[in-house]
């Protein structure tokens, strides 16, 4: 039986997700917790090496059916070598994305729901999330944070991105208990505020 506690963060890229997930595991640790920090695509060796694949500069022709799969493919071995484990030892796993990114992106922004659906669910119908928060800004002032440097080589267009936060927006109607949505346009501290408390209320009841 699963006895931890697994937390997810969503939302675009520059959002605030990393700054607040450090935050988070400072707070936790500080707690007396074990803390372990994660990320998707990634995880894991294999993990890392299909992200690698995944946003290889220049990739072309990839078919969206085949990213699907990828994504996919990553986050089983995820679950099995991190996300399983640590939460069957107690304690607290904390992932950079996990499923809603897929349905979000891939599901939504590449109009594959039902495939994305009926090959995630299987991958992690054992392991959702505890709680996820979900970090909302436009696409476009989220990636206005991310230094030059770190944006995405060959971005999407502007619809995909519209479409994805379509995709958050189903999610968040879909698990009103799990998805907790944050105003990402808030000051850091207010954000961190907000986390902690929901995140104390939905573990301990406080
Ligand atoms: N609430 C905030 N207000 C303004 N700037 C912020 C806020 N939170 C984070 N930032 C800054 O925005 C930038 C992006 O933040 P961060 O790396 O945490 O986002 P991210 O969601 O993890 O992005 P990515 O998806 O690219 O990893 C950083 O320079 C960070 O300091
Ligand atoms: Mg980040």
């Amino acid at each position: 039986m699963k006895k931890g506690y697994f937390i997810t963060f969503e939302g675009p890229d520059g959002a605030g997700k990393t700054t607040q997930i450090d935050l988070l595991s400072d707070y936790f640790k500080s707690q007396g917790y074990d803390v372990v920090l994660t990320r998707e695509p990634g995880g894991t060796e294999l993990g890392e090496k299909i992200r690698q694949v995944i946003f290889e500069p220049g990739k072309q022709g990839m078919a969206p059916e085949a990213e699907v799969l990828l994504y996919a493919a990553s986050r089983a071995q995820h679950i099995k070598e991190v996300i399983a484990p640590n939460l069957l030892a107690g304690n607290v796993v904390i992932s950079d994305r996990f499923i809603d990114s897929s349905i979000a992106y891939q599901g939504f922004g590449r109009g594959m729901l039902d495939y994305v659906e009926l090959v995630n669910n299987y991958i992690t119908k054992d392991f959702m999330p505890d709680l996820t928060f979900l970090f909302k800004l436009d696409p476009q002032i989220a990636k206005e944070r991310v230094s030059f440097k770190k944006q995405k080589i060959k971005p999407e267009s502007k619809e995909f991105y519209e479409t994805a936060m379509k995709g958050y927006e189903y999610l968040e109607k879909k698990y009103p208990d799990r998805i907790c949505s944050i105003d990402a346009s808030m000051a850091i501290d207010e954000i961190t505020y907000r986390i902690i408390k929901a995140a104390s209320q939905k573990m301990f009841g406080c």
